[in-house]
């Protein structure tokens, strides 16, 4: 049976940092509550005119040049985000001429925090049809889209890009095993953005109620994160015979340190087993996957063949795990 596996991966953060005590120069907020309540000391932000795809670029170039693939070679470009450039065309089809990707096709996908697992299903399913090599994209400028005049919100995001490579294969040491997915569109209203879609198209009245930010009802999104991310990764353990200490790494969404504390008591993880990068980061939404998964190769805390453990929670609500078995990395 052709599965697809993970034959690389790549990514990229913008220069700029912005601290907490930046922040609380901006807002009326401090270190000491940023850091207590969600983890973060600070996020990279996009400079001025960087957007998803130039971002997407730098992480994809990465790939290419640690895998040796070149980039008339890819089949298909799938990224996953809620800030493209813009509504239309598709980020992939700007990330498509960028790098020369002559042969590729592609789209976007909107599956906010959850949308790197989303995509992997996604560009899992072309490979498993024919496809030979898959990108798949998970990126954000969350601060193209962030209210810095709100405390509760824009303290929590950054920007940030991630890519891997998918390519098929028939050895079942590697590959993706399964994935568990879901949506609840009931939580639309306590994570959204009002305006600027055909619900409210952009006018003088939606940019002067500063409707074009994020919005969060952060205290109902933090219950249903916690429980549900939790369960999500004790439910696809279980479902394929696993334990925690067959998982040789486990990469949570980056949206909250607490959030990510109950997933990984739960499922019975040790400290060592947990991938916590948010402090560097904060949330980068669709990035905060593919960017853990980069640091974890990178600092050779697995190896081919390691078992790996993925799990979101986000936006919708959209919500799920993925598990997979690292590899063979594809060297130049
Ligand atoms: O990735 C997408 C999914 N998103 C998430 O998973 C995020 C889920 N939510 C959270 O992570 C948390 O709810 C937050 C970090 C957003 C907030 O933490 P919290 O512990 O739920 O705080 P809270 O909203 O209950 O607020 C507690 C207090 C409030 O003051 P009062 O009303 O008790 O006087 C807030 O006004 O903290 C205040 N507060 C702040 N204080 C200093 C809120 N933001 C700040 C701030 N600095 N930045």
């Amino acid at each position: 049976m052709i599965n697809a596996a993970i034959t690389g991966v790549a990514s990229y953060v913008p220069e700029k940092v912005l601290t907490n005590f930046d922040l609380e120069k901006i807002v009326d907020t401090n270190d000491e509550w940023i850091v207590s309540r969600t983890g973060i000391r600070e996020r990279h932000i996009a400079a001025e005119g960087e957007a998803s795809s130039d971002m997407s670029v730098k992480a994809i170039e990465r790939l290419l040049e640690k895998t040796g693939v070149k980039a008339k070679e890819i089949d298909a470009i799938i990224v996953a985000t809620v800030t493209p450039d813009m509504l239309f065309p598709s980020t992939a089809a700007l990330i498509q001429e960028k790098i020369g990707a002559s042969k590729a096709w592609g789209y976007d996908l909107s599956g906010a925090c959850s949308g790197f697992l989303f995509a992997l299903k996604s560009g899992s399913a072309l490979v498993q049809t024919g496809h030979k090599k898959v990108i798949v994209v998970g990126v954000d400028t969350m601060s193209s889209i962030l209210d810095y005049t709100d405390r509760n919100t824009c303290i929590l995001f950054g920007d940030g890009a991630g890519a891997v490579l998918l390519e098929p294969t028939e050895d079942d040491r590697y590959g993706i095993i399964d994935n568990l997915l879901f949506v609840d569109g009931s939580g639309a209203d306590a994570l959204h953005m009002k305006a600027g879609g055909s619900r409210k198209p952009a006018t003088h009245a939606t940019v002067d109620a500063r409707e074009h930010y994020l919005f969060q009802d952060g205290r109902s999104v933090f219950k249903r994160a916690s429980l549900d991310m939790a369960k999500v990764s004790v439910d696809i353990l279980n479902k394929n015979n696993f334990k925690a200490e067959d998982v040789a790494i486990f990469i949570p969404h980056q949206a909250n340190k607490r959030i990510i504390d109950v997933a990984a008591r739960r499922a019975g993880f040790t400290d060592e087993q947990v991938l916590i990068n948010i402090d560097k980061y904060g949330n980068t939404t669709a990035g905060t996957l593919p960017l853990g998964l980069d640091e974890v190769v990178q600092e050779n805390r697995i190896k081919d063949g390691d078992l790996v453990l993925l799990a979101a929670f986000g936006a919708g609500y959209t919500w799920g795990s993925t598990l997979l078995r690292y590899g063979p990395t594809r060297k130049a």
